[in-house]
């Protein structure tokens, strides 16, 4: 970044800072006088950097795995689990008071690539219970919550249902959720069962026919006793968008006892000018409403982010800007806050002081 942009970044920084509150105070200690749990996706790389790792510690009271609990990460092959890297991670939640989600059991994505190969109609309830049975049980008693299920719903695949034509659709069916959620159940009954899903944020025709589905996939979960415990609200959002529909959708969400956590929030900034300072203003804006829709009700119970610093964002690979890179999140590339952790922190805050 150019020393004037860094420049005029931080002193846009310390305009949003209210008066009433200490610099210094943590996203997680605005958090804690409301109960709510506020964190982030971290990697395997970020815990072993040591400043890193301070500022998860600092800022953090549940964190998620990023990828290391994927299929791919914890079955290299077949007859081969290995869970070295779930374990840092957990160990270094455990030894910093921080709670721990499991991210994720079941996702058409992440697959091993043995997976295609040998997996088919007559094994893959045996393969989906086995990876469910040994991982929830490895890592059982020290887990807030597992994303059992991921990203089902593809209203574009055109099915009644709403399913996502996924491997695991294809070959067990719509029962390979009841299957999945039954199997967590019974190797953590303490853990909370959460089905975990995108493009159910903003407001948008597509996205409201997404949340249509999903309450309709998790009344179906209900009637089959598919213990679905929790909804899991993926949270990328990008550029400024409405979210007038999302109370009415929470409400309905609430009315079925399903809890409610935000679990990869992230502003992706490319529809904003390149400068750097508006652009970092606006994408606080999109944390500030959002969040204010959120944590209205007080029904929401975790924040987290996908990632805290820019630096180690998803979208820096996924994406390939003409101008600019992507700052998604409430830290920059030195891991200083950026006018995004300070609208955070001001919603936590709020949200401490309503009753
Ligand atoms: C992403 C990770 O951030 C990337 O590092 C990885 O290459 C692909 O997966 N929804 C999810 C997450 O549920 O698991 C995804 O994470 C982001 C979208």
């Amino acid at each position: 970044m150019l020393r004037r942009e860094f420049l005029s970044a931080s002193l846009a920084a310390l305009a949003l800072q209210p008066a009433d509150t200490p610099a210094e105070e943590s996203l997680k200690q605005a958090a804690a006088p409301s109960g709510l749990l506020v964190g982030s996706a971290v990697s395997y790389r970020e815990i072993n950097e040591a400043a890193f790792a301070q500022l998860i510690a600092r800022q953090c009271s549940i964190v998620v795995s990023e990828n290391d609990m994927k299929w791919k990460a914890l079955r290299p092959a077949p007859d081969k689990f290995d869970f070295t890297r779930a374990d840092a991670l957990v160990t270094f939640a455990e030894k910093n008071g921080i709670k721990v989600r499991g991210h994720n059991l079941c996702w058409h994505e992440a697959l091993p690539d043995w997976f295609s190969k040998i997996a088919n109609p007559d094994n893959a309830r045996e393969l989906l219970t086995n990876r469910i049975d040994t991982v929830v049980r490895h890592f059982k008693g020290k887990i807030h919550s597992w994303d059992v299920v991921n990203e089902a719903v593809d209203v574009k695949d055109m099915r009644a249902d709403g399913l996502r034509r996924s491997p695991w659709l294809n070959l067990i069916g719509p029962e390979y959720l009841v299957i999945a959620f039954r199997a967590a159940a019974k190797s953590d009954p303490d853990a909370i069962l959460t089905y975990n899903e995108y493009g159910l944020a903003p407001d948008s025709s597509q996205n409201e026919a997404k949340r249509r589905a999903v309450v309709a996939l998790l009344r179906w979960l209900k009637r089959n006793e598919a213990p679905a415990q929790a909804l899991g609200i993926q949270s990328h959002l990008k550029g400024k968008s409405p979210f007038a529909g999302l109370q009415h959708f929470l409400g309905e969400v609430r009315e079925l006892g399903v809890r409610v956590f935000v679990t990869e929030l992230d502003v992706n900034d490319e529809p904003f000018p390149v400068d750097i300072a508006t652009r970092d203003r606006m994408v606080a804006g999109v944390y500030r409403d959002y969040l204010h829709t959120m944590l209205e009700e007080r029904y929401v119970e975790a924040v987290l982010t996908w990632g805290l610093s820019d630096r180690d964002s998803w979208l820096r690979h996924r994406e390939n800007r003409a101008a600019g890179v992507p700052r998604p999140l409430p830290f920059d590339d030195r891991l200083q806050p950026k006018p995004a952790f300070f609208a955070m922190r001001e919603e936590f805050k709020k949200a401490s002081r309503r009753d």
